[in-house]
């Protein structure tokens, strides 16, 4: 999908705010979002789904307040995993009635609060999470909408780590199991069944495993109405890839993705829902770095740039692979060497690219990781005590930071001396 980010008379901008002066402004590293990016992306998926899907933004992707906001202002719901994503969801905005509830290990305080909200619906994983929606619930004097997601023992064909359908995986509910498992929801007094759900993975490149997983789900909606139990919701879950190389074969468009959806669920009578996260947020948003130091070893050269693994960490985690640019455009034909670009952290892994063809750089220029905007700052830590670096959305000229730079005051500030070692 098209973003924002783009030379203009020789510097890379975030739409119309030039990169070198923002790094100027907010100092380095900083991840920048692009407003208008969020709101292509939204639309172009709205637009190939059938009419009415709700479309429930996986908030794990990013959850900044402002890009909850922004995507809350065109319509979207949220998909939320935790308490703390709910409570970020509701205060964005994002109305409750348009929220559901994913994840394995809900607690029941997380349902209490869910349930409070009144939330659209949650996507119970397991007999035991269900049969603790079912008493909170009931204690509650409320009714729980639920759909159970159902693992439909597909492979995603993506990164292990990241590939949720087979039966193997600790998501879901086995799908020989499903039957089984509504009838049991059927006899819960707290428990209103709506629907099925299913997510097989993220960054799937290939629409395949989509279709075999929505056929087998639209086969179990058929055999449960036949047992009675009324099924008007299907939650497609999220997953579709993006495309981080610039070289390789592209992951399928959000029409091609949309289209087949409508082909395969033509017939099933369901409202529809989907949880895209990577598919909204990833390409709208860039880490920015200073180069610290250029470091000629035997073998290679290092790019020694202020961000870490710590800041960005799916090339140490899944081997990701992120495109990295200069913030100054290179003269076309110049010259571009290969570069280990490693951060500051002292791990091995702490890698960006290995080997990677970049423009001459040297300490002190700007280069940025593109397709950060996914999976990037939620999952920061502080590790080597570096504080979590801020967060800019860019709309058009304007920008404002919405995430602070941590200061060292605050990362001291968030420990506490016990007793017998103060004084
Ligand atoms: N729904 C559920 C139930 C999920 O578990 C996920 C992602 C999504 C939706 C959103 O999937 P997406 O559309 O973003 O692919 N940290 C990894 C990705 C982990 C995905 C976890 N679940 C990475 O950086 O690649």
């Amino acid at each position: 999908m098209v973003n924002h980010f783009q030379y203009r008379d020789g510097v890379l901008c975030a739409e119309e705010v030039r990169l070198d002066e923002l790094a100027r402004a907010v100092g380095t590293p900083f991840y920048c979002y692009s407003t208008a990016t969020l709101e292509r992306h939204f639309k172009v998926f709205a637009g190939a789904l059938p009419p009415g899907s709700l479309i429930a933004y996986a908030v794990k992707a990013n959850d900044n307040l402002a890009v909850l906001k922004t995507l809350a202002k065109l319509g979207a719901g949220a998909d939320v995993v935790s308490g703390g994503e709910l409570a970020k969801a509701l205060a964005a905005g994002i109305p409750a009635g348009k929220i559901v509830f994913s994840g394995v290990g809900k607690t029941k305080a997380e349902m209490r609060a869910a349930l409070d909200a009144g939330i659209h619906q949650f996507n119970v994983e397991s007999e035991p999470e269900l049969a603790a929606l079912n008493e909170v619930a009931l204690a509650m004097g409320k009714r729980a909408a639920i759909s159970l997601r159902i693992n439909p023992d597909v492979d995603a064909k993506t990164h292990a780590k990241i590939n949720t359908g087979k039966a193997e995986t600790k998501f879901g509910i086995p799908f020989v199991h499903a039957r089984e498992a509504y009838a049991h929801a059927a006899t819960l007094a707290g428990i209103e069944i709506v629907g099925v759900d299913v997510h097989i993975g993220s960054q799937i490149t290939d629409l395949d495993p989509f279709e075999a997983a929505f056929t087998r789900i639209g086969e179990l909606i058929a055999s449960l109405r036949a047992d009675g139990h009324a099924i008007s919701r299907l939650d497609c879950g999220g997953g579709l890839g993006v495309p981080y190389f610039h070289h390789n074969s592209p992951p399928p468009d959000p029409t091609a993705y949309g289209a087949m959806v409508t082909r395969v669920t033509k017939d099933f009578g369901c409202r529809l829902s989907f949880e895209p996260g990577r598919l909204i947020a990833a390409n709208a948003g860039i880490l920015v770095s200073e180069v610290i130091y250029v470091k000629r070893g035997d073998a290679k050269t290092f790019l020694i740039i202020d961000a870490g693994m710590n800041d960005l960490i799916r090339p140490a985690m899944y081997d990701a692979w992120h495109e990295i640019v200069a913030v100054q455009e290179p003269a076309p034909g110049s010259p571009r060497p290969l570069y280990d670009v490693v951060g500051p952290v002292c791990e091995t892994s702490d890698l960006f690219a290995a080997a990677r063809p970049l423009p001459d750089l040297k300490s002190g220029d700007l280069v940025a990781i593109l397709s950060a905007g996914a999976y990037g700052a939620v999952m920061a830590g502080d590790y080597n005590a570096r504080p979590r670096v801020p967060e800019v959305l860019v709309s058009g000229g304007q920008w404002g930071i919405v995430r602070p730079r941590e200061s060292h005051a605050d990362l001291i500030a968030k420990d506490r001396i016990p007793d017998w070692l103060s004084g």
